[in-house]
């Protein structure tokens, strides 16, 4: 049977707002309506008009087909040109133009520089550490009842991971986290002003106080590689170090906060799930691969734009109109999935769009795999009766579209102790 919210936005006819609260709170409802009768929807985000797909194979062509680009420049056949919808000033810009905006060429060649510091032997390296950090938070909440398990322990953990990775101190590690959380929150809606003009300016000058002190005392991180990438000659320019490093500021902090956080929660509402990890443990790494499918943190990639007119399902997508891949909803797409509701912790096969596809697949994913496992297993091993501090129907799910996260996750880690 069809939603009310649902039925009214059909009879209005009008572009689905991917902003409105209503879309934030029911989303799966309103993806089971799109999977269904319009896989190819005209939607707003803000003042933003742009269309949606949302079945799993048509997701997978839009990210891979030559008709369209990551580049908006490209798209309307210039070939230089900025790939943002809007004019920027020149020291704001060079912070949002990153590789994930851009096409092959350019695209492979920034992608090739930071490769390496993600294959699954590097971040296999890291396990030891990410053990060492999420038991040092568990111990800090030894003597706690109550938690809001966002801030106490699924934030510190990527935090202190990227961060170590790029190589920033730690007295700046607060600073920074502040900022890009003010920065993926402003990207929707109207405050994108002020983070553009105000927020945006001043990571770009964060960032580039940490370049300059890394130049001076270089180390065996991620970013003196990339500096000295650069002053080896035409392979990197200021700027696009400068992108590359708040990339993966932003793609590494958020992403896992949320994955980790959607995780715990999914797992306390499929108790029988939970119980099976208990009995066999090696079942972990497919389980957060099936988190990612089912409640995973990224719900849109960023727009790919048509260079030419594209018909889909007798819809006209118009040359220069940005498409947004709807991987949130292609995961529970039931061509795609085998009962694509039900959360299997042993799913398998499970070619999930969580990571995105195509070129821009994510470049963190072994890391993000990692992270949340080890924080999840040990999560649950030392709090066996952990709990949600609400009803399930109090969580909050932020209004940011192409995400899916919550706005605190309260818990309970125990019985008997004090808060
Ligand atoms: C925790 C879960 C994570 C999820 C669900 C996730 C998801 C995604 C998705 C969907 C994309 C494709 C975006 C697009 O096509 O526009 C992407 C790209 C990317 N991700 Fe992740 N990500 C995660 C963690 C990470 C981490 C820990 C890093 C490490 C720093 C990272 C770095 C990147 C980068 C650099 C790209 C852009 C790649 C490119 O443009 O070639 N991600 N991610």
């Amino acid at each position: 049977m069809m939603e009310p919210f649902v039925s009214r936005a059909l009879a209005a006819g009008r572009p689905i707002r991917m902003n409105d609260p209503d879309f934030a709170r029911h989303k799966y409802e309103w993806y089971r309506w799109m999977l269904e009768e319009v896989p190819v929807c005209r939607a707003r985000i803000s003042l933003m008009k742009l269309d949606v797909v949302v079945r799993y194979e048509d997701c997978r062509m839009v990210l891979t087909d030559e008709r369209f680009v990551r580049n908006r420049a490209r798209a309307r056949g210039k070939t230089d040109g900025s790939p943002l919808p809007f004019p920027l000033p020149r020291s704001v810009a060079a912070v949002a133009r990153s590789m994930i905006l851009e096409d092959d060429p350019e695209h492979r060649r920034l992608r090739n520089l930071v490769n390496k510091a993600f294959t699954a032997r590097a971040v296999g390296r890291l396990s030891n550490r990410v053990e060492e950090i999420s038991h040092e938070r568990l111990d800090d909440l030894e003597k706690r009842a109550r938690v809001d398990l966002m801030e106490a322990y699924a934030r510190p953990i990527p935090t202190r991971v990227i961060s170590e990775m790029i190589g920033l101190p730690r007295a700046d590690i607060r600073e920074l986290d502040d900022s890009v959380r003010v920065l993926t929150n402003g990207f929707s809606g109207l405050g994108i002003l002020r983070t553009l003009l105000f927020d945006l300016r001043a990571v770009n000058r964060f960032v580039r106080a940490l370049i300059a002190r890394k130049r001076d005392d270089p180390g065996d991180d991620i970013l003196s590689g990339l500096i000295e990438a650069e002053e080896a000659g035409d392979r990197l320019s200021e700027d696009e170090l400068v992108a590359m490093v708040f990339l993966l500021i932003v793609a590494g902090f958020e992403t896992t906060v949320h994955l980790i956080t959607n995780g715990v929660r999914t797992l306390l509402e499929h108790r029988d799930q939970l119980d099976r990890l208990r009995a066999q443990p090696e079942l972990w790494d497919s389980a957060v691969e099936e988190i990612v499918r089912y409640r995973g943190p990224v719900h849109g990639t960023k727009p790919q734009y048509a260079r030419e007119d594209v018909r889909l399902h007798g819809v006209t997508i118009r040359r220069g109109t940005p498409v947004m891949p709807l991987i949130g909803a292609a995961n529970h797409d039931p061509r795609a999935f085998e009962k694509p509701d039900v959360f299997d912790v042993a799913r398998s096969p499970n070619h999930h769009l969580g990571f995105g596809f195509g070129a821009h697949f994510c470049l963190g994913r072994p890391l993000a795999l990692m992270e949340t496992r080890i924080a999840l297993r040990n999560l649950f091993e030392r709090h066996p009766d952990l709990a949600l501090g609400v009803d399930p129907e109090e969580l909050v799910i932020a209004n940011l579209p192409g995400w899916h996260r919550h706005e605190h996750l309260p818990v309970v880690l125990g019985s008997g102790r004090d808060s």
